[in-house]
């Protein structure tokens, strides 16, 4: 069966209307199987006492792909004069002011390919109902300001689903009469919730079980559920769940409510996870993982999705989005929750770096493209297509920009205010940043124009030294340049945190002239030596005092807020800052735009054919930095890292990702030779270090050497040397770990070693049956960069373990391709762009959700010169003019080729 049809509607947030009805309770039953499954639903509904009007106005539900078996109101069936259905909705025109609806549907979960509303993933039935799948599964008012209690019956053959699970506590009611075979659990969810926290999973599943004591003293039972195969993998997911828990207690005062937190993993699920009440639907990658098959990343994406899924039960669930436009209220600032959790846990910096990466690399990326939209969008076509890195991750910097204005304790004031006025409701931005203001008395009037606002706001500055006053005048400038729907922007209101640092490194004291006492005195008190300047208007200016010699600026320190700052700084005050500032962040920031400036140069000479020619200098600073002794080793790998190919085509004016890959691999091949003793040396040193921590387990201290490790290992096989492939390989057959294994079979393979096949297919033979390492071994060829990959991706379509059913098989082979491999997909023969449309085409009937994602690697086909142009926007054409697009893809299209 093909994916229904949406209702091809652009919604407002500026039509948002309160529902005529609210519905207190909703009993539901369901007799589950895979092929037709009998959905019972009982709702008590009345009308909103906030709507009044004389007559009771139409009663409209929810309704995709259903079958309607039956329809009553106070237990009296419903003539079909009294009710319309059409593909999206029933409608009951006249209505009383307050009954009992009665609803019997039949759905087809093994034909719900598109993983929304009830599915089947191996022999387990499972739900995902956000943003609008509940409406797949029984006739509702699916919005998210509808909060009603759910009981909830499964009855299910009891062989082939033993468990059955869903929200809230297990009741001990009985059912009876049911037939042979036949069981039934039922479940009740104290907390009224909106019906996209729904979810039922069914099947065989091996519990791994603990228990939690809250800081006020209720035992919390904790279960995590997978496939029978997979028991003794969660231990690290437990773990994690444990250590959040007592995480949100302690900085945020936030407690867990029901008696029972569950966790199950599926093998098919098309985003991370998901927050369901008191039963989180996970996609097994982020629950499952061993030392043996997973990686330390890996190990840090389960902490941190656990996490993130734990904190949406306050932001997000006990305090849920009054309609779809507010998405960010509960993800930026659950994903700003995470991010806080995650410094504390692996390391500040690391974390840091890592949100500024998406941020710079991804985030602005939309923002600048035909897809940009505010973190609060004011429309949209298809909804999902709003789960964006700006909803999300800039969404994210924007609470963690109020964090950084208020300050840490008048930020949770405003954090208990929200939830003390709000718990239990569903709300908008606009009441978040209320209680901001409230509790911090501080005025966010012009704050709120981050969530309005769409765009990346660019920050210059010019800096005048005046020896002879002893002053130091920098002077600001901000701009936000238009998107799409925005053509003029307002200033924001930007937190920018600076330093000064004198020829040796030492932070200078920070004083402005304004704070000069009125005698011309200076205060007693010692200033900082780091400040947070406000900026509100277009232009702006600070003047320093005491400031003696020209200083280095070390600016916007540990990104303090989402912009593009222009300092025009010469590589000698990079270069210093890359190995003197004291921020680590900031060593990190200046490293990378030093090698930016260098790549793009190297590419245009490599564009207009002349000699690649890298300067001493970067070698000599590079070595520096490669002696670093002060910094975590995680940190220096990261100082070390050249930005990605995809990160450096965005700042390219005419993008040619062949000259790119180019650039970039002459200075990955230059440095390793100049300094390949001293990279050796690197990697034994830390090899060392990591054997003799010896953990058991991941470790982030272990998972630190191991990446400065593999990274030293990364530089010396580009050399291509048989003693680096020889150490590679050793590697490889040594590990005891899946980071060590993984990291050494993509350097052979990455490096177009001789013996890279046997290694692969060694790997294959080793991993086979395991779903979650095989996605790694399509990754990691589909990223191999050279162009002829398209014939080995070509190949691996049509392998056995291939399944455009499974989207993480789906995203490592097609993903990694068109998004991590920009020599590949962009080959100046459109081959690449031809075979995704193609795949983009197969898959859409079948999962549009991720069919328009991998549309997004063409929406940036203004930045390339102008034969990959051409071509590109050639094959967003193509896909434009097929007939039956899903509503996802049709926007992604239709936003991307809009002049
Ligand atoms: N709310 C989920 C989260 O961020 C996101 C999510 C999971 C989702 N599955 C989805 C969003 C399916 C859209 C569609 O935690
Ligand atoms: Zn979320």
């Amino acid at each position: 069966m093909d994916a229904p049809k949406r209702d091809n509607v652009v919604k407002y947030l500026k039509d948002y209307s309160p529902p005529d009805y609210l519905v207190d309770t909703i009993d539901l039953t369901f007799e589950l199987d895979p092929k037709a499954t009998l959905v019972h639903s009982r709702l008590t509904l009345r009308r909103n006492p906030a709507r009044p009007a004389s007559v009771p106005p139409p009663l409209y539900l929810d309704g995709q792909a259903l079958e309607l078996l039956h329809i009553a109101m106070d237990g009296v069936p419903l003539p079909a004069s009294r009710y319309r259905v059409d593909a999206n909705r029933l409608c009951i025109p006249k209505m009383p002011e307050s009954c009992t609806l009665e609803l019997r549907t039949r759905i087809h979960p093994t034909a719900n390919t598109a993983l929304e509303g009830l599915y089947v993933s191996g022999s387990l039935l499972c739900t995902q109902c956000e943003a609008e799948g509940f409406r797949k599964i029984t006739y509702y008012p699916d919005r998210p300001d509808v909060m009603a209690r759910f009981t909830t019956t499964l009855i299910a053959d009891r062989q082939r689903f033993p468990v059955l699970l869903s929200n809230g506590n297990r009741s001990n009611r009985s059912i009876k009469g049911l037939a042979a075979g036949k069981h039934a659990v039922t479940w009740v969810d104290p907390f009224p919730k909106p019906c996209y926290l729904f979810a039922l999973v069914a099947g065989k599943l091996t519990c791994h079980s603990d228990h939690f004591i809250t800081r006020s003293g209720r035992p919390v039972t904790l279960e995590i559920h997978v496939e029978p195969g997979n028991s003794g993998l969660s231990g690290h997911a437990m773990q994690a769940l444990k250590k959040a828990m007592r995480w949100d207690e302690e900085r945020f005062g936030r407690e867990y409510d029901l008696d029972l937190y569950m966790i199950v993993a599926v093998n098919d699920f098309n985003m991370g996870a998901m927050e369901n009440k008191g039963l989180n639907i996970f996609n097994a990658r982020y629950v499952l993982a061993d030392q043996e098959s997973a990686t330390d990343l890996d190990f840090q994406h389960i902490e941190n999705i656990v996490a993130h899924e734990y904190f949406h039960n306050w932001t997000g669930n006990r305090i849920t989005c009054r309609d779809w436009f507010q998405l960010s209220l509960k993800e930026g600032l659950t994903v700003f929750r995470d991010q806080q959790f995650s410094a504390e846990s692996l390391s500040a910096t690391v974390q840091r770096v890592r949100d500024a990466c998406l941020i710079r690399n991804q985030q602005f990326a939309e923002d600048a493209g035909p897809t940009a939209h505010p973190v609060q969008p004011d429309s949209y076509l298809e909804i999902n297509n709003f789960y964006t890195i700006t909803v999300y991750d800039k969404g994210a910097e924007v609470v963690r920009m109020l964090h950084t204005l208020l300050g840490e304790e008048l930020f949770r004031h405003g954090m208990d205010l929200y939830c003390e006025r709000h718990d239990g409701q569903a709300v908008t931005v606009e009441e978040f940043v209320q209680a901001m203001e409230v509790a911090s008395g501080r005025d966010l009037a012009q704050f709120r124009l981050w969530y309005q606002q769409a765009g990346t706001p660019v920050v210059s500055v010019a800096m005048v030294h005046d020896p002879q006053t002893e002053t130091l005048c920098m002077e600001f400038h901000q701009s936000c340049p238009a998107t799409p729907g925005q053509p003029h922007k307002a200033p924001f209101h930007i937190p920018v945190r600076i330093g000064l640092l004198d020829r040796s490194g030492h932070p200078l004291p920070l004083r402005l002239l304004s704070e000069a006492e009125p005698d011309g005195c200076t205060p007693s008190e010692s200033p900082p030596t780091s400040r947070l300047l406000e900026l509100r208007q277009a232009h702006e200016t600070f003047v320093f005092s005491g400031v003696a010699h020209p200083p280095v600026p070390s600016l916007l320190r540990h990104f303090s807020a989402p912009v593009i700052l222009q300092a025009e700084l010469d590589a000698d005050t990079l270069t210093f800052l890359w190995t003197h500032d004291s921020d680590p962040f900031n060593r990190w920031n200046a490293g990378q735009q030093l090698a930016t400036r260098l790549l793009l140069q190297l590419a245009d000479d490599c564009r207009a054919h002349r000699p690649l020619k890298l300067d001493d200098s970067f070698i000599d600073s590079f070595d520096q930095a490669l002696q670093t002794r002060d910094l975590d080793p995680a940190t220096t790998a990261m100082i070390l890292t050249l930005p990605t190919e995809s990160a450096l085509l965005a700042h390219m004016k005419e993008a040619d990702p062949r000259a790119m890959h180019e650039a970039r691999l002459f200075v990955r091949q230059s440095l390793a030779n100049a300094l390949h003793e001293r990279l050796l040396q690197l990697y034994e040193w830390h090899a060392e270090q990591e054997s003799l921590l010896a953990a058991e387990g991941y470790h982030p201290q272990v998972a630190a050497h191991r990446s400065l490790k593999n990274l030293s290992l990364d530089y010396l096989v580009c050399l291509r040397w048989a003693e680096f492939w020889h150490l590679a390989m050793r590697q490889f057959h040594k590990a005891h770990n899946m980071t060590d294994r993984l990291a050494a079979l993509t350097c052979l393979l990455h490096s177009a070693c001789p013996e890279g096949e046997t290694v692969l297919a060694l790997f294959a033979d080793r991993w086979q049956k395991n779903s979650l390492v095989m996605d790694k071994w399509f990754a990691v060829q589909a990223r191999i960069p050279e162009e002829r990959s398209l014939r080995r991706v070509r190949n691996l379509q049509k392998h056995p373990l291939f399944n455009l059913k499974n989207p993480n098989r789906v995203r490592a082979l097609l993903g990694s391709f068109c998004h991590d491999n920009p020599l590949a997909f962009h080959q100046p023969s459109g081959k690449g762009y031809q075979w995704m449309v193609k795949q983009i085409l197969a898959l859409d009937p079948l999962n549009p959700q991720g069919a328009a994602r991998l549309v997004s690697a063409f929406s940036h086909w203004r930045n390339m010169e102008p034969l990959r142009r051409g071509l590109m926007q050639t094959a967003l054409q193509q896909i434009q003019q097929t007939d039956d697009l899903s509503q996802d893809v049709f926007e992604i299209v239709l936003k991307s080729l809009k002049q």
